[in-house]
């Protein structure tokens, strides 16, 4: 049984592109892939979803393409909050919050407080993330609670670590599906995917279908997993 799924949604501007569309306005399809994703982890009853919506490095991207983004992140979620309730969903922003835009960070805080009791499944959005920075993130946050004396430098172990992690809170990813045809992780959750299991997919993000999932599932809980035993 899949626990965790996450997810690196590649693809989203040649998919415009090849419409002759300018690329970011493949975004907005993407979404619609990320309604999909939601609906089939509510219907496998996997509990936890995490999706690479927007990484450190994206930040480097025209302002243009990040403005798209951002302003398509708040009316997409500002207007799905009470389905999200319904659906009993919990949402959560895994990244550098103290670089969040600032017409974003009000509504991550206002999802995040309204979804708050859910628990079927909690979503994910990796944003504004590097796995390199959240590791350095930690270990700042370790040796901060060494020289407190919160924690005695005997009892640092990977337990201690994970907590100053900003995924904190979530178990390890099970499984990793990466789409767009391209087979690297990107910086993503790079200490947490020790022993996931990956998937790369020639498909680009807004072609992904239920099929497909449904498909990479089941070729996940046929492989036998021994985590090195
Ligand atoms: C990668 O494709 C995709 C992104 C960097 C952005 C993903 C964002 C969304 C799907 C929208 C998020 C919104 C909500 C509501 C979560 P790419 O742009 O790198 O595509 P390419 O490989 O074709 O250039």
């Amino acid at each position: 049984m899949i626990k965790h799924l996450a997810v690196i949604m590649d693809g989203n501007r040649r998919w415009a592109q090849a419409r002759g569309m300018k690329g970011m306005f493949g975004h907005q399809e993407g979404v619609k892939a990320v309604d999909r994703t939601v609906q089939f982890c509510l219907e496998s009853s996997i509990p936890y979803l995490s999706l690479y919506a927007f990484s450190l490095e994206n930040l480097q991207r025209s302002a243009e393409e990040k403005e798209y983004i951002f302003n398509l992140m708040v009316t997409q979620l500002e207007q799905k909050i009470d389905e999200f309730i319904a659906k009993d969903i919990r949402i959560k922003f895994v990244g550098d919050r103290t670089i969040f835009p600032q017409q974003v960070m009000p509504t991550c805080r206002k999802l995040e407080h309204a979804t708050e009791h859910c628990s079927k499944l909690v979503l994910n959005f990796l944003f504004c993330y590097g796995a390199r920075q959240e590791i350095m993130e930690g270990v700042r946050k370790l040796v901060r609670k060494v020289k407190t004396g919160e924690i005695a430098e005997s009892d640092l172990d990977e337990k201690a670590f994970e907590q100053c992690l900003w995924s904190a809170g979530t178990p390890v990813p099970d499984l990793i599906i990466r789409t767009g045809g391209r087979q690297r992780l990107s910086n993503f959750l790079l200490y947490q995917a020790a022993y996931s299991e990956f998937c790369f997919l020639d498909c680009l993000w807004p072609d992904i279908t239920l099929d497909d999932f449904k498909h990479v599932v089941q070729d996940f809980e046929n492989s036998t997993r021994n985590f090195g035993v």
